[in-house]
This record gives structure tokens, sequence and C-alpha cells, in this order.
């Protein structure tokens, strides 16, 4: 029996708490005019103190469990994509199913930053399409203001917090479902985006240290690469793409990468203006927030493509 994997349900969640630009104003030298010309960042959300990665993963998912109808007996798998877990170990995931009370089962955190969800996307795509597992709660949650060095105006003003998740399900429809996903990384470029702490070296986790110039001439490149390389192996053209859904960076990676698709912006999700960037939780935030509110609707075509640390890069196409 040949599966495939199936976007049952979106959910999501946002700290309460909005940061804006004049807030930054006063704790670095920045301006409002500067981090919106350059970024496209209005504002971001930024969690409590006492607000844990996985206190924001558990409400994404409780919301995409109650839109698709899904009790928690149904969920045999989680992956939760993040780069700031509440600890060393044990995972989120394993938080995630305690407070849901999800049945034992698989669980796990993935790390692959920025690129994470989409990776984790193609990790339970795959355990589907083996007939390994049956229902895959996949989640992207960050705290990334508790890794911002809040003195360093080059990477404090670019990050948010939140969470997002989907629900996957194996099926036996044909022609819906995950299409096709991409995963790449490149180990030579592992020093250009960082945190300069961790378990093994400073027992901290570290701040954020990225040459920003140079994460930028990659990210246009190789996200165009993948998104382009998602087409051919569906012999499809850009055209034919109802969304895009990126990773949201920077409005300007955005806007070069639909460029070069040819896509016009009305057909991409942006969410990087009132999110900022929000690592592994980016996507799918943007993604629930337009099935919320009906802008992607059942049976379209969603290409989702991510670029980060590492760095890693993927995409993802999808047809709901
Ligand atoms: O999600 C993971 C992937 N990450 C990304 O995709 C991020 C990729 N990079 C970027 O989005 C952009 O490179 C940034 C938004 C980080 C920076 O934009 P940029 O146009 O590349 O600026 P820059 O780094 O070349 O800096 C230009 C100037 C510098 O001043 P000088 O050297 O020209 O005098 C910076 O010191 O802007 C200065 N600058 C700032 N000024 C005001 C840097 N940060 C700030 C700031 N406020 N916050």
């Amino acid at each position: 029996m040949t599966f495939s994997s199936i976007i049952r349900s979106t959910g999501s969640y946002l700290p309460q708490r909005v940061m804006k630009n004049a807030e930054l104003e006063k704790i670095v030298e920045t301006s409002d005019e500067w981090i919106f010309e350059r970024t496209g960042i209005r504002e971001r959300r930024i969690a409590s103190e006492d607000e844990k990665t996985s206190d924001m993963a558990i409400n994404a998912a409780r919301a995409a469990l109650e839109r698709g109808g899904i009790k928690p007996q149904e969920i045999d798998g989680i992956i939760v994509a993040t780069t700031t877990p509440d600890r060393t170990f044990p995972s989120v995931a394993v938080s995630v199913q305690k407070a849901l009370d999800i049945p034992v089962g698989t669980a796990f955190d993935l790390q692959a930053v920025c690129s994470g969800f989409v990776y984790a996307l193609s990790v339970a795509d795959n355990f589907i399409k083996a007939g390994q597992l049956k229902r895959i709660l996949v989640i992207g949650a960050e705290k990334m203001s508790a890794i911002l060095d809040w003195t360093d105006r080059t990477t404090c003003v670019l990050f948010g917090d939140g969470a997002g998740a989907v629900v996957l399900e194996a099926s036996l429809e044909k022609g819906r479902g995950i299409l096709s996903t991409h995963l790449y990384a490149d180990g030579r470029y592992k020093d250009i985006l960082y945190t300069d702490g961790g378990p093994s070296t400073t027992g901290k986790s570290g701040h954020i240290v990225m040459l920003g110039r140079e994460v930028f001439r990659q990210a246009v490149s190789r996200m165009a690469e993948v998104v382009e390389e998602a087409l051919a192996e569906n012999s499809m053209t850009a055209a034919e793409i109802d969304w895009l859904v990126p990773h949201q960076a920077n409005i300007r990676i955005i806007e070069a990468t639909a460029k070069k698709l040819n896509l016009p912006m009305e057909k991409v999700i942006v969410t990087v203006d009132r999110h900022g960037n929000t690592s592994a939780a980016s996507i799918p935030l943007a993604f629930d927030e337009a099935m919320r509110t009906g802008r992607i609707k059942p049976g379209q075509t969603v290409l989702f493509e991510a670029m980060g640390g590492g760095l890693t890069w993927a995409s993802a196409l999808a047809r709901l």
C-alpha cells in the first residue's frame, strides 16, 4: 500500500507582547526606518520570561488538533523543529506529548535552524509514506529572544518568538498531500550564522552571531535553486503554484525569490512585518494564518521554502 501524507489541519500561537521597532530604538542604536527598509519588519512578538518554547508548541499543537477535530489518542508521532528547546534534554516533543495526553509513540526534536520546519515536514512525510506512522504533529516552535544578544543591533532587531503546527496524516488519496521535499546543508558555511555557545563548549546556549550580508547572498541563490528543483521534480511551472509560503527572514529575500520565479507578490504569504524572523516557527505560523483567514484554500498548491544556519535550505511542495 502506498500512502500519501495530507495536511489535515494547522494551528499556531503568538506570545501576547508586541515589540515594535520604536522600542528597539531605546535599546540599541537603530531606527524604525532602517529596520523596515532593510528587512520589512515593523514588529515582533516576544515571549514572557517564564513562557517556554514548549508552552508555545503546546498551544500551537492544541489549536491544530482542535481545528482538525483530532483526538490526542489519534496522534502517533510528534516532531518539533526548534533551535531553542526548554532544556538541552529531554525534547520539547515529549513536553507536548505529556501536556496534550498523547499516548506512547514516537516523539523527538529536530534541529535544522530556520529550515527546521521543512526538514521536519519531510521526515514526517517519509514516516507516513513508509507506513511507519499514521498521524504526526509537526511543529516549529522558537523562543529566539532567549538567544539574542540584546546589545547587538545587527541581530536583535531581526528575530521574534512563536510556534506553528500542522497535522500530517496518512491517506490513500492520490495526487494530494506532500508531493515532494528537498533538503540540503553545506557545513562549509557553518560559521556565518551560529550561536557562540552550547552544551559541549561554554555550557551555555550562547547568542546568535550572523554575517548578515553573506547569509543574505546565499539565501537568495539557494532558495531559488531549491524551489526550481521542486517545480522540475513535479513537472510544474511557477504559474501553477497557488501560494509560496517562504521562511520569513527578510522581505527583500522573499521578493527576490518571488521575482526569480516570476511569481507576483499577491501569491506570496508575508508575515515578516508582524512576526520578524521566528526561525523554525516562521513557515507554520504564516501558513496557519493564511489558512485561518481563508486566503489559502483546500485543493490549492503550496510551495514552502526555507534557509538558515548550517547553512541548511529546503523546499516542500504540497497540494491541500
Ligand atoms: O533566518 C536565517 C537566515 N537569515 C537571513 O536570511 C538574514 C539575511 N541577512 C539579512 O537579512 C541582511 O543582511 C540584514 C538585514 C541582516 C542586514 O541588512 P544589510 O542590507 O545586509 O546591511 P549590512 O549588514 O550590510 O549593514 C549595512 C549598515 C552597516 O553600517 P556600515 O558598515 O555600512 O556603516 C551596519 O553597521 O547598516 C548598519 N546596521 C544597522 N544600522 C541601524 C546593521 N544593523 C543595523 C541596525 N540599525 N539594526
